[in-house]
């Protein structure tokens, strides 16, 4: 093996242990933080099933950016809808034909229309980036890492667009490499330089996945605003802490 594969080797497996070690950790203080009070925005479901469809609406078409900026959401749905079609397409480098998600991989919309996805990404990162540069208010809540962040997707997106569209890579041994490192059979990585960019910004990525605002993915579901039922009146919220509580000072729950 190259000296260089040896250390993509290492560096993906540091980055997947960062990556998912570091998102498990977040969830699971996420589920510790506590939820005192009743605080779902209104209109609100009133019942469970209500409280899935809401946070299926939320996750699947943005509802609340809809309502709040349209120009934020389109940019926003168009980059993460593109996003999900990379994702789609991208899968055929970790899985073989036999395995049952193949024929989704294989869609035409996937394959065709998802070698496109990537100019639609980099449209919704523009939209994103000028809003931040140009829209007064936002630009003042914005941090250096509001700009980094789109910027390094931003580069991501092109690098694999160049792949795409300007100097193909061997995707066979690419395949190699990835399945490698699933299998712990370790391969050699193709020496294309716009690949190892395209792949040293994602490792990047995956390290700062863990501590950067690029966590609201999982955030989602735990926000008290979006998950709560709307049923004050007809059951008294108290979070477990608080039941804990009253019940060793016995008092009523
Ligand atoms: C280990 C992870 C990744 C590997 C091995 C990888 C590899 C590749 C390769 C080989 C291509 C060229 C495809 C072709 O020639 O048909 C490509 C394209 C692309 N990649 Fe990645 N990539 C990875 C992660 C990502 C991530 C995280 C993003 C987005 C944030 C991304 C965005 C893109 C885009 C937009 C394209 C161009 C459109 C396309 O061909 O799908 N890639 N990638």
């Amino acid at each position: 093996m190259t000296v260089l594969s040896i250390i993509y080797v290492v560096l993906f497996y540091v980055a997947m242990i960062i990556l998912f070690g570091g998102i498990a950790n977040k969830i699971m203080l996420y589920t510790r933080v506590p939820a005192p009070l009743k605080i779902a925005v209104t209109p609100a479901p009133l019942t469970t099933g209500g409280v899935v469809y809401r946070l299926f609406y939320e996750v699947v078409f943005f509802n609340s950016l809809f309502r709040a900026s349209k120009w934020t959401w389109i940019f926003g749905w168009v980059f993460h809808l593109s996003l999900l079609l990379a994702f789609f397409r991208h899968l055929r480098y970790v899985i073989s034909p036999d395995f049952f998600l193949w024929p989704l991989v294989n869609l035409e919309v996937v394959q065709s229309f998802g070698k496109y996805a990537g100019f639609a990404m980099v449209f919704g990162l523009v939209g994103l980036f000028g809003r931040r540069v140009f829209v007064d208010r936002v630009k003042y809540i914005s941090s250096a890492s509001d700009y980094l962040m789109l910027i390094l997707i931003g580069m991501i997106a092109v690098s694999g667009l160049m792949m795409s569209f300007v100097s193909h890579t061997d995707i066979i041994q690419l395949k190699a490499f990835i399945l490698g490192l699933f299998f712990l059979d370790w391969q050699n990585l193709p020496n294309d330089t716009i690949l190892l960019v395209h792949l040293t910004l994602v490792l990047t990525l995956m390290l700062i996945f863990p501590v950067s605002k690029l966590l609201h993915a999982p955030g989602l579901f735990f926000a008290p605003t979006r998950n709560q039922v709307d049923n004050p009146r007809e059951k008294r919220h108290l979070s477990p802490w608080g039941a804990e509580i009253e019940a060793k000072d016995g008092r009523n729950a």
